[in-house]
C-alpha cells in the first residue's frame, strides 16, 4: 500500500443515504469485522460491542425505529404541550445518550451547515417541513441498507469507550470501503432503545451510542452530496 492509495480510501468513505437492496455477502461481513478488530483500545479493553441486523429483523426494526419517529413529530415540530404528552404515554426517547441536546454554540453552526447543505441538494426548502419530515424518517430506516448495526459501549469505561468505539468503527467502514461496501453512521438510532431491545439482548452496562448502515449505494443525488471537510484544528503553541 502506498500513502496515496491509504489516502484514496481514506477520501472515498463517505455517507450513504440511499441504499441499494442488494445484500452484503455473509464472507464480506466477516471479513470486515475482522479488520475491525485492528483498531487500538484503552488498555485493550475492547469496551464495545456490536449488533448486527439483516433481512426481517432489519425490517422489523426500521418499522420500529419509525413508528418511535412519527410518535415525536410533534416535538421535533416544537408543537405546544407535545413533549409532554410523549411523557405522560411513556412514549418520550428512551436512549441511553442525549442525542436531542443542544450543541456547544462553537460547534453548532458547522451542523446547521451541514444539514441546510444536505437539504438544500436533496431540492427541501427551508420551509419545507414535510419535506424534512420525509429525509429524516428515511434517516431512522438506515436508508435502505440491508445491513443496520449499533455500537454499544461501555458505560463503566466513559469516555474511552467511545473512543474506542470511534476508532473500530472508522477501521470497520474502511475495510467496508475497500471490499466496495458503503456506509453511513446513523446516531438517529440512539435516540431510542426500545427497538434495539426488542431485537437483541444487551448486557444491562452497555449503553446503545450509535447505528450504522453498511450495504450498496444507489445512484439516488442524494448520494453525490459531499459534506465539507475541516482540517483537523491544532492547539496553538505558547509563544
Ligand atoms: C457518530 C455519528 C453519527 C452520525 N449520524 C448520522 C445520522 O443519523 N444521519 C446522517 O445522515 N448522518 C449521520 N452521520 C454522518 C455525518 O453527518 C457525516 O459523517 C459528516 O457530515 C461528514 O460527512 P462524510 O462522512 O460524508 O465525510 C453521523 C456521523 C457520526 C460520526
Amino acid at each position: 500500500m502506498t500513502p496515496s492509495s491509504f489516502s484514496d480510501l481514506a477520501a472515498a468513505r463517505h455517507a450513504v443515504r440511499d441504499f441499494l437492496p442488494d445484500p452484503v455477502p455473509d464472507e464480506v461481513l466477516a471479513a470486515v469485522l475482522d479488520d475491525a478488530r485492528t483498531a487500538p483500545s484503552w488498555s485493550n479493553t475492547r469496551p464495545f460491542m456490536l449488533a448486527l441486523a439483516t433481512g426481517e429483523r432489519a425490517e422489523r426494526l426500521r418499522a420500529a425505529y419509525v413508528r418511535e419517529f412519527d410518535r415525536t413529530l410533534g416535538a421535533q415540530h416544537r408543537e405546544r404541550g407535545a413533549l409532554a404528552r410523549l411523557a405522560l404515554t411513556g412514549n418520550l426517547p428512551d436512549g441511553d445518550y442525549k442525542v436531542w441536546a443542544p450543541y456547544p454554540e462553537d460547534l453548532r453552526v458547522h451542523s446547521f451547515a451541514v444539514g441546510r447543505a444536505l437539504y438544500r441538494h436533496v431540492g427541501v426548502d427551508r420551509g419545507d417541513r414535510a419535506g424534512r419530515d420525509k429525509v429524516n424518517r428515511r434517516n431512522c430506516e438506515a436508508f435502505g441498507a440491508p445491513v443496520i448495526g449499533f455500537v454499544l459501549v461501555h458505560a463503566g469505561l466513559m469516555p474511552f469507550a467511545a473512543l474506542d468505539a470511534g476508532l473500530m468503527l472508522q477501521t470497520l467502514f474502511l475495510s467496508a470501503k475497500a471490499h466496495g461496501v458503503d456506509s453511513c453512521p446513523l446516531g438517529v438510532l440512539a435516540t431510542w432503545r426500545r427497538p434495539f431491545d426488542a431485537e437483541f439482548e444487551a448486557p444491562a452496562d452497555y449503553g446503545l451510542i450509535t447505528g450504522f448502515a453498511l450495504g450498496y449505494a444507489s445512484d439516488a443525488p442524494v448520494n453525490d452530496f459531499r459534506a465539507e471537510r475541516r482540517a483537523v484544528r491544532l492547539v496553538p503553541t505558547r509563544s
